[in-house]
């Protein structure tokens, strides 16, 4: 049965490259007017991360967020533009951040070096031509580009893994390695981030310590890596954890994740200069 799963994530995964717009405009892999809903709902930003990313971005008084989402450690105390393909995501937007024009990363409709710095969280393993994107973050930006990602070595160091290998396989194929990242910035700084017990954003690893979370249906449809995989091997992803949590299973194995104050998970920054 899950090779039968993992099957079908590879053969999704492959369709991915030949994906036609979304009817709501997303621009990458995963198609936000059917599972970004409740996005802004689970993914709040998280302070501890929010704090690097505002570091990293310097002095900077004008600042392009791409891929941009409902606003997420967007800096509120200087000039933000926002991008942003997905109208549902777009729609989600606080009334206290600017709105964010209808455009994607490959083709940015900005002059060159129009600003100061540029940043992108949680999106560049879902653009359709990653390389290109970075290219064009590179030509608007004067000053630092900051990215916030996942380390596609690193998504098996967590109970997920075990769980629903069908995720964390799916995960693994989209996330680009992070030395492909650095070099096509021309050179990059890599952070590793830490993931505090109470992470206010709900990607899958901010559950590390919280197992019962993923057990809600709306927070894994924030996370797109579940939208790659056949229902089936959800169905069965909740049902054993449901019976290992019941059981003491998991705490007897993974109990320690609810006592450790952060994760040293797949959370990198990369900051190129
Ligand atoms: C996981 S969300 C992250 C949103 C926000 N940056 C955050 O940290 O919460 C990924 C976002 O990337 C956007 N996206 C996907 N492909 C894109 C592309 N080619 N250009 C720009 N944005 C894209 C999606 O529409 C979605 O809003």
């Amino acid at each position: 049965m899950r090779q039968i799963a993992a099957l079908e994530v590879r053969l999704c995964l492959l369709g991915r490259a030949v994906i036609s717009d979304h009817e709501d405009g997303s621009a990458g892999d995963a198609d936000y007017g059917k599972i970004g809903g409740s996005y802004s709902r689970f993914r709040q930003p998280e302070p501890a991360i929010e704090k690097r990313i505002w570091a990293a971005l310097g002095d900077a008084r004008t600042v392009l967020n791409i891929g941009a989402g409902a606003g997420s450690y967007e800096p509120i105390d200087r000039d933000v533009v926002a991008v942003e393909p997905s109208a549902s995501m777009r729609e989600q937007r606080a009334p206290s951040r600017t709105p964010a024009i209808d455009a994607s990363a490959e083709d940015l409709p900005f002059a060159d070096k129009q600003f100061d710095a540029s940043m992108a969280t949680f999106t560049v393993h879902q653009w359709r031509d990653m390389l290109r994107g970075l290219d064009e973050m590179r030509r608007v930006t004067r000053g630092p580009v900051v990215i916030l990602t996942c380390d596609p070595d690193a998504l098996d160091h967590f109970w997920l893994h075990e769980y629903a290998l069908e995720v964390t396989e799916a995960e693994s194929a989209r996330y680009p390695k992070i030395a492909t990242i650095a070099e096509a910035l021309g050179g990059a700084e890599i952070q590793h981030v830490p993931i505090p017990f109470n992470c206010r954003d709900g990607f899958n690893e901010a559950y590390y310590g919280r197992p019962e979370q993923l057990l809600v249906a709306e927070a894994r449809l924030a996370c797109s890596g579940w939208s790659f995989v056949p229902p089936a091997a959800v169905a069965h992803f909740v049902s054993e954890l449901t019976r290992d949590l019941s059981s003491g299973e998991w705490d007897r194995r993974y109990g320690h994740f609810r006592r450790q104050a952060e994760f040293d998970g797949p959370l990198r920054l990369i900051v190129a200069s």
